[in-house]
C-alpha cells in the first residue's frame, strides 16, 4: 500500500472510530432521554387519575350525588358496569380518566390488586412482582425497563382513604346488614391509608427505538457527507503536502546517488587523466596542478603526484571533469602526445552523462 493511501486509511478510520463512539453514546442518551419522557408522560397520566379520583370522592363526602335513585337505577338494570352509579366509584372515574390517555399515548392499562372484585384485575406475574413492592407502603411510583418483554412498565399505588370504606371498609358497617356494599360486593375490611391494588402503565420500548433510530439517521446523514469531506481534503492535503515533498526528496536522493555514481567513474577517468600526464611527462608542467586538484573534502594530495587512492566524493562531476580535461588536453596536445581533437571526445562524453 502506497504511503498516501495509508494515510488517507489512517484519517478515515480515526473519523469511523470516533463517530462509531459518539453513535453509541448518543444511543444510550436519546435512549434514556426517550424512557425519561415516556415515564413523565405516564406520570402525568397517573397523577391526572388520581386527581380526578379525589375530587369523585369529595363530590360523593358533599352528597353531590342522588345516591338512592342511582341505586334504584342499577338495582332495576341488574347491570353495575353499565350503570350510573358505577360512574361515581372514585377509582372508576379514575381508570376511566387514564384509560383514556392511555389509549392516546399507545400504553396499555391495568389495575391490577390481589382478591380483585373484577376478574380482569387479577394480577399477572409481573404485576404481583409490583404489587410485592408498592402495597408495603414505602415506595410512592414503580419504574422498570424490561428488556426482555422491550417495555416500559411504570405504577402508582393506590392508597385508599375515608371515603372508600363504605364500599371497602369493615363488613360490620355493611349497609346491607350481610358483609356486602351498596352494590353487592364483600365488603374486604380494608382500613384508611393502605395500599391495595396500582395504577399500572406499560409501554412499548419500539416507541423509543423508533426515536434513537431516527437521531442516529439524522447523525448519520450529517456525519457522513463530513467524513467524505474529510477524506477528500486529505487526499489534497495528503498529496500536497506530504507525497510531492517525498517525491522531491526521492528525486533528490536519486540525482545524488547518480552523481555519487558518476564520481566512481570520474575517479577512474581522474586515474587515467593522471596516466596520460605522466605519460606525457607533464609532472612538471605549467598545468598540472589543474591534472589532479584535491577533491571535494579529500585528504591533502600524495606526494607522489596525485595517486592517493583515499579520495573522497567529488560533489559536481561534470564541471570537475571540465575542469580537469581541458589543461590536460592542452598540454598532451602541446607534448606533441595526441593528435588535435582526439582528446576532446573523452570529456565530452563525461559531461554529457
Ligand atoms: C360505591 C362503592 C365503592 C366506593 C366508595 C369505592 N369503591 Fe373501589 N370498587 C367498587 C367496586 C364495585 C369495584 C369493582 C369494579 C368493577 O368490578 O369493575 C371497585 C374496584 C376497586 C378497585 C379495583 C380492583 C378490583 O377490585 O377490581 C380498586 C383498586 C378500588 N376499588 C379502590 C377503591 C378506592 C381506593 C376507593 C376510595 C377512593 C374506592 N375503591 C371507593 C366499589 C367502591
Amino acid at each position: 500500500m502506497k504511503i498516501g493511501t495509508k494515510i488517507i486509511f489512517a484519517a478515515l478510520a480515526a473519523v469511523a472510530v470516533t463517530v462509531a463512539v459518539t453513535l453509541v453514546v448518543q444511543k444510550f442518551v436519546i435512549e434514556r432521554q426517550g424512557i425519561d419522557l415516556t415515564v413523565g408522560t405516564m406520570r402525568a397520566a397517573v397523577l391526572e387519575a388520581e386527581n380526578v379520583r379525589e375530587s369523585i370522592s369529595r363530590l360523593g363526602q358533599r352528597g353531590a350525588f342522588d345516591r338512592k335513585k342511582l341505586f334504584a337505577e342499577f338495582q332495576a338494570s341488574g347491570d353495575l358496569r353499565n350503570s350510573t352509579v358505577y360512574e361515581t366509584i372514585p377509582v372508576v372515574a379514575a381508570w376511566e380518566a387514564i384509560a383514556k390517555v392511555a389509549q392516546q399515548e399507545g400504553f396499555e392499562f391495568r389495575v391490577p390488586k390481589n382478591h380483585a372484585r373484577n376478574p380482569k384485575n387479577a394480577p399477572t406475574p409481573d404485576e404481583l412482582e409490583i404489587l410485592k413492592v408498592l402495597e408495603p407502603g414505602a415506595h410512592a411510583e414503580y419504574v422498570r425497563v424490561d428488556r426482555a418483554s422491550n417495555r416500559i412498565i411504570f405504577a402508582r399505588p393506590i392508597k385508599l382513604t375515608q371515603d372508600c370504606l363504605s364500599c371497602h371498609g369493615d363488613p360490620a358497617t355493611s349497609p346491607t346488614h350481610d358483609g356486602k356494599d351498596a352494590v353487592g360486593f364483600t365488603m374486604e375490611n380494608w382500613k384508611a391509608g393502605e395500599v391495595h391494588g396500582a395504577f399500572v402503565l406499560k409501554a412499548d420500548l419500539s416507541r423509543v427505538d423508533g426515536v434513537v433510530l431516527g437521531g442516529m439517521l439524522r447523525s448519520l446523514a450529517w456525519v457522513l457527507p463530513l467524513t467524505a469531506g474529510i477524506g477528500v481534503g486529505f487526499y489534497f492535503f495528503n498529496r500536497r503536502m506530504i507525497v510531492r515533498p517525498l517525491h522531491q526528496s526521492i528525486a533528490g536522493l536519486k540525482t545524488a546517488s547518480a552523481s555519487a555514481e558518476l564520481n566512481a567513474q570520474t575517479e577512474s577517468l581522474d586515474r587515467a587523466v593522471a596516466a596520460l600526464v605522466t605519460l606525457v611527462g607533464g609532472a612538471g608542467g605549467p598545468h598540472t596542478t589543474d591534472v589532479a586538484p584535491p577533491p571535494f573534502g579529500a585528504k591533502a594530495p600524495a606526494a607522489d603526484g596525485g595517486q592517493d587512492t583515499d579520495r573522497g566524493p567529488v560533489p559536481i562531476a561534470p564541471t570537475r571533469l571540465s575542469a580537469i580535461s581541458t589543461p590536460v588536453r592542452s598540454s598532451a596536445w602541446r607534448a606533441g602526445a595526441l593528435p588535435g581533437g582526439t582528446t576532446s571526445k573523452l570529456p565530452r562524453q563525461s559531461a554529457a552523462r
